[in-house]
């Protein structure tokens, strides 16, 4: 009997009792390759010594010193790296423990940002279907993952979204890509002149969505021209990456790759790759030095937020990666991943798109590839494929609602940033086995 409420209340979980760099072991002595890093986040993979000394000297000196008495050396530290490696004026850095807390502190600095420079009807934030940002109200408010959404709709107020850039399923035919970029890009001020510039506050975005849509990137042309918008309309950027960001794409920021600087820039899992709960927000020097200038403090706060033990993770975790050299060999082995799921998946009957950058790739199922038709929803692919994964000794990320949050399957590969080509190999010779038993099921 457990007392845990957990997530479904009608399965049995495994328990995980060890894990040793990319597998994890349950009681029953059953081995696993992390193939999704749990969700994105076991970026070192497991019992990381130098991550766990870490851990236990800063233990040993300071557990929690409250933030509104004190600042501490690993926040100190861990603000340093960060603001090094920042592209821009993103040169200051909050911390709390998880991805939604850091979402909302952004929506409501953004908010904080517009009134303290004297505008305050700006308070409507828009953002992108098929996104998502949390699970907290405020940023389940600004998901466009309607399956996510549907339960607490009527708590929320009116949302504003955009669409997605999905090339897979919105390119028009004959539509070049560039053309497509600047489509959808151009929906943001489409939207910011039919609510009035003067009541929009900020656009948030994953540079590459994950689990609701499946490692969707979108590219230069896309985010230069919502760089323009924003600017132009005096509207903030958020770049949401919880998922994508620290690394994971193959470069320490997603958005470098699209060549584009936001205001805010939130990112969680990588930080402290799981080790320890730890969340950041990096801001702008221009959204600081506004909030000086107005009441002169942040009006936001959590009780963990500047938390010197999990900083002193996120540090060990960021100083690992740097002395390895790990994000090199995310871009690697994500274009021999890349490669072999080409290879194994590019042909199959009942995958319709190969997409994602660096260690963070997906297959999306379709019944038909000319159609792009997907399985009815009710047959439950990803759920389906999660579980027979399990049985081959994998672990992967599918999801469902890929499409517009009811329809659409997908699974995500976004092993360790440690992870061999052997281990790929490994790793894609059981997704092979547990796609085509999950699919013979149907
Ligand atoms: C892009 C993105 N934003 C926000 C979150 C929410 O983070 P958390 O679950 O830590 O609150 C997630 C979590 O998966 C995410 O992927």
């Amino acid at each position: 009997m457990s007392f845990v409420a957990h997530r479904s209340l009608k399965e049995t979980y495994r328990k995980a009792v060890r894990g040793e760099g990319i597998y994890v072991f349950d009681a029953d002595g059953n081995k696993y390759l992390d193939g999704s890093s749990g969700a994105g986040v076991s970026c070192l993979g497991h019992s990381n010594e130098r991550v766990i000394s870490a851990i236990k000297e800063q233990a040993e000196k300071l557990c929690f010193a409250s933030s509104v008495f004190y600042t501490n050396d690993p926040t100190e530290e861990l603000a340093a790296v960060l603001a090094k490696g920042a592209p821009g004026d993103l040169k200051y850095a909050t911390f709390g423990c998880g991805g939604s807390e850091q979402v909302e502190g952004a929506l409501k600095i953004a908010r904080q940002y517009h009134v303290d420079r004297g505008e305050p009807s700006r308070t409507i934030m828009i953002a992108r279907r098929q996104s998502y940002h949390g699970m907290t109200l405020g940023t389940l408010n600004v998901g466009g993952h309607i399956g996510r959404r549907q339960l607490y709709t009527p708590m929320f107020a009116p949302t504003h979204l955009i669409a997605p850039h999905y090339a897979y399923r919105e390119r028009r035919e004959g539509e070049t890509a560039a053309a497509y970029s600047l489509r959808v890009a151009n929906e943001l001020e489409t939207k910011i002149l039919e609510l009035g510039q003067e009541n929009v506050a900020a656009f948030i975005a994953e540079p590459v969505v994950g689990a609701t849509n499946g490692c969707v990137a979108a590219d230069d042309v896309y985010f230069k021209r919502i760089r323009e918008i924003c600017d132009q309309y005096g509207v903030l950027l958020i770049l949401d990456e919880v998922f994508c960001g620290m690394g994971r794409t193959g470069t320490r920021h997603a958005c470098e790759q699209d060549s584009v600087l936001p205001d805010l820039l939130v990112m969680a899992k990588g930080l402290g790759g799981g080790y320890q709960p730890i969340s950041a927000l990096l801001i702008s020097e221009k959204i600081i030095n506004a909030v000086k200038d107005g009441r002169g403090y942040i009006a936001n706060g959590h009780t963990y937020m500047n938390h010197p033990l999990n900083c002193a993770a996120g540090l060990a975790v960021q100083q690992e990666i740097a002395d390895r050299d790990l994000i090199a060999n995310v871009a690697k082995q994500g274009a021999y991943l890349r490669a072999r799921l080409e290879e194994s998946f590019g042909q199959h009957a009942h995958v319709g798109d190969i997409r994602g950058r660096g260690l963070m790739q997906a297959l999306e199922f379709v019944v038909d590839r000319e159609t792009k038709e997907p399985f009815p929803p009710e047959k439950q692919l990803w759920a389906k494929l999660q579980k027979t994964a399990m049985t081959h000794g994998l672990m992967c990320y599918p999801n469902g609602g890929t499409i517009d949050g009811i329809k659409g399957d997908h699974v995500i590969l976004a092993p360790p940033y440690i992870i061999s080509e052997a281990q790929v190999d490994e790793m894609v010779e059981k997704l092979e086995k547990s796609v085509a038993q999950t699919i013979n099921q149907l």
